[in-house]
């Protein structure tokens, strides 16, 4: 088989993460101190595949080429393909045609994340030559994604987000494709939701007689969408971290698997890992729990932190308990203050939660 192009898409609105994605693209949330995307970009690379187009919404877009850049850093070479508006999958498809071009090309959904990469896959679909290669994986709620139903292992019918699914086995969000998709993609309709589905376009590749071969995921898979996905992905790839202690910890008990990386600073904290703690950071007094991941410029004074992610310049004080699975945009400041009277005193932007208990 030829090149193999990627294509990453990083558009969408990210709903379910506000209020996050209100100021920041879902595909750049940290999970490890590490955005979502990086992960992607890295798992094409690693398959060989390092022509890389990105397809960018005008919202997000400007964030994501800041970020990523030329995609040299990552060792690839990126394009970036702006869909002007949020019409589906297969349209982003379409919209990357011309850099796509007759190459066979890889697509990844820039909010997944798959522990063990893409690499044997893509070796599959370089021997196998099929039309269309899917992955996929049982779920416990399948209503949310895109369902196979199997005769074996042939595949009989794939449906998006059905509310009476006929398996388990949710399509993950990666997909690669001959240039017949195109043909495909184009004559379908628009689903319920107003989108041009790519699960649509993969059951017309089927109906019009195309090979469509599918694979199951062997590590774990996640799609970052929400809150409770993001916090389990982060504690996923917390656990196969490598310890490393960079900066400087004064009077600590460090336990586990633990990276601090250069600059940051911690005096009489306990970490118990894994956990990481970004450049910069500044932690005092406190004790750093399971699956965290404090960004760069964080600081911690005198407070619990576990099973969290906290982003950069993220500040949290002397709180009265521990805080648990919690997610904390930037620079966000969270504090107990001396005196009277014991009030709750907020600044709360849109769509933020806070669960005190
Ligand atoms: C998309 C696909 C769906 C797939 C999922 C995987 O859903 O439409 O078939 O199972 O990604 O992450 P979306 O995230 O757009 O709701």
């Amino acid at each position: 088989m030829e090149k193999l192009k990627g294509l990453i898409l990083s558009g969408g609105a990210g709903t379910r993460l506000r209020p996050i994605t209100h100021t920041s693209a879902k595909q750049l949330v940290p999970v490890a101190n590490k955005p979502v995307l990086f992960y992607g970009i890295e798992a094409l690379v690693e398959a060989g595949v390092t022509e890389v187009g990105i397809v960018i919404a005008p919202e997000t877009g400007d964030e994501i080429r800041e970020a990523v850049g030329d995609g040299s850093a990552l060792g690839a070479s990126i394009t970036y393909i702006p869909q002007a508006e949020p019409l589906g999958l297969a349209h982003a498809v379409l919209t990357a045609e011309e850099f796509l071009g007759e190459d066979p090309f890889v697509m990844y959904l820039g909010d997944n994340l798959l522990r063990d990469g893409i690499t044997g896959l893509v070796e599959a679909f370089r021997r196998n030559e099929p039309d269309a290669l899917i992955l996929l994986t049982q779920v416990l709620e399948p209503e949310h994604y895109g369902v196979a139903e199997l005769d074996g292992e042939r595949i009989v019918r794939l449906v998006e987000k059905p509310a009476d699914p006929p398996s388990d086995l949710a399509l993950v969000g990666v997909y690669m494709f001959k240039p017949v998709v195109f043909e495909a993609a184009r004559s379908i309709e628009p689903s319920a939701r107003g989108e041009l589905e790519i699960t649509d376009t993969i059951q017309k590749l089927i109906d019009t007689g195309h090979t469509v071969e599918q694979h199951r995921v062997k590590g774990w898979w996640k799609d970052t969408g929400q809150l409770a996905d993001m916090l389990e992905a982060n504690r996923l790839v917390l656990e196969d971290i490598e310890p490393r202690v960079d900066g400087e910890a004064i009077d600590c008990k460090i336990e586990g698997r633990v990276v601090i990386e250069e600059g940051a600073t911690l005096e009489r904290c306990t970490v118990r890992g894994p956990a990481v703690i970004g450049a910069g950071s500044r932690l005092v007094d406190s004790y750093i729990g399971p699956y965290s991941a404090i960004a760069p410029g964080c600081e911690v004074i005198g407070s619990e932190v576990e099973h969290s992610i906290l982003l950069a310049g993220a500040s949290v004080s002397h709180l009265p308990s521990r805080m648990e699975a919690s997610l904390l945009g930037r620079n966000v400041r969270i504090l107990r203050a001396e005196g009277l009277p014991k009030t709750l005193r907020m600044l709360v932007g849109d769509r933020s939660e806070i669960t005190l208990a």
